[in-house]
């Protein structure tokens, strides 16, 4: 398949569902070979057959993105795949969590604040320095998930936005340390998507369904999937580092 990011490679991870799932085939129909993570391998298998399908070329390796060690074995299988160091990193493996700081279950936050923040910077980190060390010179992209509720804190989801804040402010001093070296480090911050997103973070669907009514149409995973590949088919000279995209009936947050 060819197209704007035909020979680069890119990997995904939480690509089993929602944004990683539609910006996998997007990538691949782009022209980009990806690689697609996430912890259901059954569901990474059929995005797989899928891309093929469309006549892409796609790789499943299967990890939990919570675990640093999990994410550097990734990234050394992903290198030997492709035979380099991968082209695009989107770090979106993630999770929301219902309520704020006195309402959220307790119980879940160490494993958010580990998924969301520290894990998903040290994939940040460990791609960011791969590219920028690069025989021939530094060069790639580190795209990374955050949220409208990183940049506005909503009482609804307090602990998960504050996973998200950490993230983007993570992200924005990695991209001032990679910058230099040739590095695009990206934050994409969404609004309401619908995905498994609300289920997982267990949303009141009646509540959420109130309130979302008010907003019209809410956003597909594929419109943040087309979003991610604009960003990431800028020429080698322009970085358009932090993107927000909502719903345009989303007022608040
Ligand atoms: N939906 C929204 O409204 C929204 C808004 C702003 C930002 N975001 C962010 O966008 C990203 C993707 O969200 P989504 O809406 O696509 O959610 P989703 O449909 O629930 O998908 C989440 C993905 O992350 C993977 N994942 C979760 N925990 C994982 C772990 N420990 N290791 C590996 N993979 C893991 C899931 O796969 P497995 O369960 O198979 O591991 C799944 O593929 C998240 O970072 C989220 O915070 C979402």
């Amino acid at each position: 398949m060819t197209g704007p990011l035909s020979l680069k490679t890119a990997l995904i991870t939480g690509a089993s569902a929602g944004i990683g799932w539609a910006t996998a085939l997007h990538l691949a129909k782009t022209g980009c070979r990806v690689v697609v993570s996430a912890r259901r391998d059954e569901r990474l298998a059929e995005l797989v057959v899928e891309i093929e399908a469309a006549g892409g070329t796609a790789l499943a390796l299967p990890a939990d993105a919570s675990e640093p060690a999990a994410l550097d074995r990734l990234l050394a299988d992903v290198t030997d795949w492709a035979g380099g160091v991968p082209d695009i990193v989107v770090a979106n493996a993630g999770h929301g969590l219902a309520g704020g700081v006195l309402s959220s279950d307790r119980a879940r936050w160490e494993h958010m604040v580990q998924l969301n923040f520290l894990a998903t910077t040290h994939l940040m980190r460990c791609a960011a320095e791969a590219m920028a060390a690069r025989e021939g010179g530094g060069q790639g992209d580190v795209v990374v998930l955050g949220s409208c509720v990183g940049v506005n804190i909503s009482p609804f989801s307090g602990m998960y936005g504050a996973t998200k804040f950490a993230v983007g402010a993570a992200a924005e001093a990695l991209r001032r340390e990679v910058g230099p070296r040739g590095v695009r480090v990206t934050t994409i911050r969404p609004g309401i998507v619908t995905s498994e997103f609300q289920e997982v973070a267990g949303y009141d669907a009646e509540n959420f369904g109130k309130t979302v009514a008010k907003f019209g149409e809410v956003l597909q995973p594929q419109d943040v999937a087309r979003t991610i590949g604009f960003v990431v088919s800028q020429p080698s000279h322009v970085h358009v580092n932090e993107l927000t995209i909502r719903p345009v009936g989303q007022d608040y947050p």
